[in-house]
């Protein structure tokens, strides 16, 4: 049995904090795309952590945490990640298993993406220039090396002939990069070392002798579904599935195996990078939420752009994915706000529609908004659905009816306990 947690938005919608919260519920936690572009953030005890490649089941004694052939993995930033929960005694050997088919990024990936992004100009995509769009063309281009070729004799020339490459396309560029490509190599291989420390699987195989033995699995999402490689804001998107599909392809588990498919959304609407967002805030709202929401990116600290929670992208993420149930996050942030708005349709040129269409620029499309009563009480004591203000349950309940899924979780606060269920 397979249970999938994704993103339904543009990321960022908290997806770390409920698989953490949920984890203590499965057996193994899967990490299925994505690389270390996504940053999951966990808060517990005091403390906050920033998983990017790690399962943010990772702190539950539990479960096993896998990254799926899915997932691109940077060894230089998995080191780091390994060396930043060092302090919690966790057994990795054991409780982190990666897929012999994940793909590596490579030093040079992260150049070509600085560099593909330096000769866009005004319209680069906004990435986090982890190197993520060159490794999954080099994947899909049949170029890639993959972390089960580091145990072949020749791996090394292979990197070899595919850094050369790269050497010339960033070449071809054009543009003004500076590196060191020796030094970063240097920290790469001894990386790559560090990686296999940790045992390697063939993780269909494993998933799938896991759930004959019962086991329960958690297919982990990063990115959100509007950030989608098919189905999302094209070009302004990232290069891996981040949708419900996404998770059978990146961990080899049959779509039949998948039983609810968790849709976790922010009470209002983030976007980091360029490309469209119809709800977006320029106004003293916008900047609001992003001051309480502490909307900055976990990744790349890039200030997050804020709006009003948009209806139509949402029922098409609900639809894509086939939700079977939301988690609804941040409520607490909107507390203050005299009225809320949420778009439940767009004046497409001049045309009211309520799906998504095919280009959502600006110049196309304006957002309809239903105006709705806001709520003043701090929701982040509250440890109860019956201490919600009517406010909130009405807004609750409008969201439920339009988007024809209930809303199983309330997410009042970072912290692992600000969590109430429904
Ligand atoms: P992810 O990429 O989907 O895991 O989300 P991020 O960790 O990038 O961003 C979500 C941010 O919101 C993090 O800083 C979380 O600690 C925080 N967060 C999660 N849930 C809530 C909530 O209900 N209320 C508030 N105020 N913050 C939250
Ligand atoms: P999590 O898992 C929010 C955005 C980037 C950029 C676009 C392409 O934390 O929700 P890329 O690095 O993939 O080339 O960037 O996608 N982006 C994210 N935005 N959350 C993320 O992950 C993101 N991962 C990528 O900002 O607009
Ligand atoms: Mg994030």
């Amino acid at each position: 049995m397979v249970d999938l947690l994704l993103g339904l938005q543009w990321g960022d919608e908290g997806k770390g904090k409920i698989v953490d919260v949920l984890t203590k519920n499965y057996d193994i936690i899967a990490r299925f795309q994505g690389g270390p572009n996504a940053g999951h953030t966990l808060e517990f005890d005091g403390i906050k952590h920033v998983l990017h490649t790690i399962p943010s089941g990772i702190f539950h004694e539990n479960a096993v945490n896998v990254v799926g052939n899915g997932v691109v993995i940077d060894p230089v930033i998995f080191k780091k990640e390994l060396e930043n929960l060092s302090k919690f005694n966790i057994d990795f050997k054991k409780k982190l298993l990666i897929s012999r088919k994940a793909h590596l990024i490579l030093p040079t990936h992260r150049l070509l993406d600085a560099a593909s992004e330096a000769s866009k100009g005004k319209a680069k995509i906004g990435s986090t220039l982890k190197g993520i769009g060159p490794t999954y063309m080099d994947k899909t281009g049949r170029n890639g090396i993959r972390v089960g070729d580091t145990e072949l004799t020749d791996w090394k020339d292979r990197y070899r002939a595919l850094a050369n490459k790269h050497e010339a396309m960033i070449d071809f560029y054009n543009v003004d990069i500076q590196y060191d490509l020796k030094e970063l190599e240097t920290e790469f291989f001894k990386a790559v070392e560090t990686l296999k420390e940790l045992t390697f699987i063939d993780s269909e195989e494993y998933l799938y002798q896991a759930q004959k033995t019962g086991k329960s699995i958690l297919a982990e999402g990063a990115q959100g579904s509007l950030l989608d490689i098919d189905f999302g804001t094209y070009p302004y998107v990232t290069s891996s599935n981040t949708t419900a599909a996404g998770a059978c392809t990146g961990l080899g588990v049959a779509p039949n195996t998948i039983k609810e498919v968790i849709g976790i959304f922010k009470a209002y609407a983030t976007r980091v990078g360029s490309g469209p967002f119809p709800t977006e805030l320029f106004d003293e709202y916008g900047k609001t939420m992003g001051r309480v929401g502490n909307e900055f990116g976990a990744t790349t600290g890039r200030p997050r752009r804020c709006g009003w929670l948009d209806l139509v992208a949402l029922k098409y993420a609900v639809q894509v994915n086939g939700v079977t149930q939301l988690m609804m996050m941040k409520g607490d942030v909107l507390s203050g706000f005299d009225t809320l708005n949420v778009c439940t349709a767009y004046n497409y040129k001049g045309k009211t529609i309520t799906h998504l269409p095919y280009n959502i620029e600006e110049e196309n499309v304006t957002p309809i908004y239903t105006e709705m009563a806001g709520w003043k009480e701090d929701l982040t004591k509250m440890t109860t659905t019956s201490q919600f203000p009517k406010a909130l349950n009405d807004y609750i309940q409008f969201l439920e009816k339009e988007l024809e899924v209930p809303i199983k979780i309330v997410s009042v606060g970072p912290d692992r306990t600000q969590t109430i269920h429904r």
